[in-house]
């Protein structure tokens, strides 16, 4: 559920296309990397009963869609999402796992028509609401989509993951920190509704709040390989869109990391780590 978009998936308003950079890899590893986090937030979630017709919205390569199948082995997914790669890559992952006939995959960009998705019981949308042009509107929307009783899942990322320690004598100090503050002026510009108070915009749109929780992530030092795998990825992304807000020597240490053939390859570390916030909301229809 990273969200590490240098451009954000929806830039209509620059009239750039509408994915110009597929996330499959990044998301993926995401997925695999913090799917325990993932599936203790769907075991939180108050559903009064199984659902049976789930929708996650901004569904990604599935991270949400493959956790929501099998808590609720009776359920279907309408898995909705305006990148076309994303939607190929998770309906490969649903035949591979031969759960494609409880995935049906809907490419819409959410911003425009409300697209058909049945009364779904519970709709999942993880770090996909602050994309939308216009949060209010689509959370109306998904109230009104909701069958009476349902139940809609917010998740949002509290702060873009870190991997590095923060006192690696390897390491320029506070590099780390570096990059997220130059990535924070970058969403800041480009993803206005990044951090927004999701409790209160919910509230406005009709629903009851019956929950909101905090995960904090920390898998401590690891030698994990998707670890590895998934702080290059996560860096090669923020090292393209923020290359600007660095200077010079920090650049130079950045490029260190990231050179997977060099001495200080971040792949071959074994003092990374993950740690991070999600932030969860619980709304009901009522
Ligand atoms: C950070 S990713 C999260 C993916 C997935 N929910 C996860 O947790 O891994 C945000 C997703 O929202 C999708 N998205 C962004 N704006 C959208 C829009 N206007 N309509 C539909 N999908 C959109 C993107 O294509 C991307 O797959």
């Amino acid at each position: 559920m990273t969200d590490t978009s240098p451009h954000p998936a929806h830039e209509h308003a620059h009239g750039a296309p509408q994915d110009p950079d597929d996330q499959s890899e990044i998301l993926d590893l995401d997925a695999e990397v913090l799917g325990e986090q993932t599936a203790s937030i769907i075991d939180w979630l108050p559903v009064r009963s199984d659902p049976r017709r789930i929708v996650d919205l901004g569904c990604g390569t599935g991270a949400g869609t493959f956790a929501l199948l099998r808590r609720f082995p009776d359920a279907e997914v309408t898995a909705v999402d305006s990148s076309a790669g994303h939607l190929h890559r998770l309906r490969h992952k649903a035949e591979e796992a031969g759960l494609a006939d409880r995935v049906r995959t809907v490419r819409t960009d959410l911003d425009g028509t409300w697209p058909e998705l049945g009364a779904p019981e519970l709709v999942w949308a993880s770090a996909s609401m602050h994309h939308m042009a216009d949060p209010d509107r689509t959370l109306r929307q998904v109230h009104g989509a909701l069958a009476p009783g349902g139940l809609f899942a917010v998740v949002e990322l509290a702060g873009f993951p870190r991997f590095l320690p923060p006192d690696a004598p390897a390491d320029r100090p506070g590099l780390e920190d570096r990059c997220h503050a130059a990535l924070d002026r970058h969403h800041a510009e480009h993803l206005p509704h990044r951090g927004a108070d999701w409790g209160s915009k919910l509230a406005a749109a009709g629903f009851t709040v019956e929950g909101e929780r905090t995960i904090t992530v920390d898998l401590g030092p690891t030698r994990s390989e998707a670890v590895g795998r998934y702080a290059l990825s996560s860096l090669t992304r923020i090292r393209g869109g923020v290359a600007e807000g660095l200077d010079a020597e920090d650049l130079t240490a950045l490029d260190r990391l990231l050179d997977t053939e060099g001495p200080h390859s971040i792949l071959r570390r074994d003092d990374l780590t993950v740690r991070t916030e999600r932030e969860v909301w619980a709304a009901r229809r009522d």
